[in-house]
């Protein structure tokens, strides 16, 4: 996979996006409000979806209210430049995304009661989604094949650098009470389950039927239906070749790996996190 790049503290950031400047500020400078709320994933973990249920969950379930911006607008990136006087003028409480890996997240928030809600993926299934993104947008050049681009996924060259690094790093807030970790999968297998967690995490009183139009709004179905979430409107997403949301499943890595490349992975994900004692939903079914 190749796109244009510079490196910031040793991770490739695509240039069109990111600035060197703009990476130091988000680190250094980027002013954290206590009542923030931060959307952290590894990139294709779910980002938009829980930008949706998040935004959904703020708005008590109204999506008129809710869904009246686009999803980037909802909740900015705030390491990406463009979005930084936008994010100063958003109303409380903010609602942020970032895919900034932990030592290099803002500053200020360690010292600050801000919320991040850390959003993580079965990795099998992030490469799969991530293979795909790369080929339906313009930013990139497409990966020669599935066996290359997992091999730059393993060695951190994709987005965001090495998925193993990122989720090690944020595993380091775990017991933090300001941190809620989700899993996709959970996600998937409980969605109004994981609302009514979210909800009691973030101290948001919905009654049944707030609850029950977050859950319907923010299915698979209704996402990809809804103009506002989908990315139809977005530019740098080439509709011709597929859409953003894809399949929405989890377990499609079983579809796109092969036995060798399954067993191989394998190995590589035992080695990389053999030192981080926590088991994830993945490890039971994968
Ligand atoms: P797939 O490519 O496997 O379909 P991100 O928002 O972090 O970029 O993640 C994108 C992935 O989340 C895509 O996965 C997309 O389809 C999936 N996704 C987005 N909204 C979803 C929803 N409501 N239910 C299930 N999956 C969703």
């Amino acid at each position: 996979m190749s796109f244009d790049h510079f490196y910031y503290k040793g991770m490739r950031f695509l240039k069109d996006v990111h600035s060197e400047e703009s990476l130091s500020h988000a680190e250094n400078e980027f002013e954290v409000f206590d009542d923030d709320i931060y959307n952290v994933t590894f990139p294709k973990s779910g980002t938009n979806w829980m930008i949706e249920i998040l935004n959904l969950i703020k708005h008590k379930g109204d999506i008129t209210k809710s869904d009246v911006l686009s999803m980037q607008m909802r909740s900015p990136w705030y390491e990406i430049f463009r979005f930084h006087e936008y994010i100063f003028k958003m109303d409380s409480p903010r609602i942020i995304s970032s895919h900034l890996p932990h030592h290099i997240f803002a500053k200020s928030y360690f010292k600050s009661k801000a919320k991040i809600i850390y959003t993580i993926r079965n990795p099998r299934d992030v490469i799969v989604s991530m293979f795909h993104f790369t080929k339906i947008v313009n930013l990139f050049t497409p990966p020669e094949n599935f066996q290359s681009f997992m091999e730059d996924f393993i060695q951190g060259k994709t987005l965001y650098g090495s998925w193993f690094d990122h989720v090690k790093g944020w595993m380091q807030m775990k017991d933090d009470k300001r941190f809620f970790l989700i899993t996709y999968e959970e996600l998937i297998q409980d969605l109004r389950g994981s609302v009514v967690r979210l909800c009691k995490f973030l101290g948001q009183e919905l009654d049944d039927a707030q609850i029950d139009s977050v859950v319907e709004h923010s299915t698979f179905k209704s996402m990809k239906e809804n103009p506002m979430s989908n990315w139809s409107q977005s530019d740098i997403v080439d509709h011709s070749k597929g859409t953003f949301l894809r399949k929405g499943i989890s377990g499609d890595w079983k579809n796109h790996f092969t036995v060798a490349q399954s067993e191989y992975f394998d190995k590589i994900y035992q080695e990389k996190m053999k030192d981080l004692n926590m088991s994830f939903f993945w490890e039971q079914s994968s």
